[in-house]
């Protein structure tokens, strides 16, 4: 099988004063698969969103190497990063953070105009129909603040799944939204990971989320204690 993405022996130490070195990831190795979907779990300070940082090249590890579609993004600089994010990684996160004076139809337009190559009509019609896939077609000339959390995270979806990307990252995504909002989201996560063959990887404490999703990796103190895979 294909990996999306590859995590070979990753650390993340941080900082904080001479004596005061934090190991948010310690050698940590992960692969997961085209068309998988995981969660990761583990309590807060545990390294969920570092793992996540580093995979979606927010941030790079202090030793290690990730792999995202058969490359090796450890030592690109920022540039090269801020490409590999704008090409090959959607983000989906807690507090949305859609841009307030866009509409919803121009925050998901936003992604394609950042990945390039496309007239408006041929973004036009990429978004529109995606809107209506995920059942916010209605709210395409309106703002963020005018739509409820749940509305608001489809629209993120919508912002992340339109550049095709290799690989969504998810940090808590249903952190700020109600339990019902929650698993609605959460089903539609699985609806486009097993109809469209999306590869998935969030994070998450919530354990109704985690007990929905088939591949569970679980982080304790920098370390992957379980990486949910059979055997
Ligand atoms: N920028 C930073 N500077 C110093 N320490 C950091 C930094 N970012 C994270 N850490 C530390 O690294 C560890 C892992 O943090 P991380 O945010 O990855 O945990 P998490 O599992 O996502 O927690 P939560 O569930 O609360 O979101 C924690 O001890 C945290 O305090
Ligand atoms: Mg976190």
């Amino acid at each position: 099988m294909e990996a999306a993405t590859f995590c070979d022996n990753i650390s993340r130490y941080f900082f904080a004063g001479e004596e005061n070195e934090v190991r948010a990831l310690d050698e940590v190795s992960l692969t997961i698969n085209k068309g998988e979907m995981t969660a990761v779990a583990g309590p807060s300070g545990s390294g969920k969103s570092t793992l996540l940082n580093m995979i979606g090249c927010l941030d790079t590890p202090t030793a290690g190497k990730v792999w995202i579609d058969g490359v090796d993004v450890s030592g690109l600089n920022r540039n090269e990063l801020s490409y590999i994010r704008s090409q090959k990684i959607g983000f989906i996160f807690q507090s949305f953070h859609l841009i307030p004076v866009f509409t919803a139809f121009e925050n998901v337009e936003f992604a394609l105009q950042i990945k390039g190559g496309m007239s408006h009509q041929e973004r036009k019609d990429l978004v529109m129909p995606l809107l209506d896939s995920l059942g916010i077609a209605d709210l395409a000339h309106r703002r963020p603040g005018h739509m409820s959390g749940g509305q608001q995270q489809r629209v993120a979806i919508a912002r992340a799944l339109v550049k095709k990307p290799t690989l969504i990252l998810a940090d808590e995504p249903t952190a700020n939204l109600d339990s019902k909002t929650s698993m609605s989201i959460i089903e539609l996560m699985i609806e486009l990971n097993q109809k469209e063959g999306i590869t998935f990887l969030l994070s998450s404490h919530d354990p109704m989320l985690i007990e929905a999703i088939p591949r569970v990796v679980r982080l304790l103190d920098g370390k992957i204690i379980d990486d949910g895979q059979e055997g």
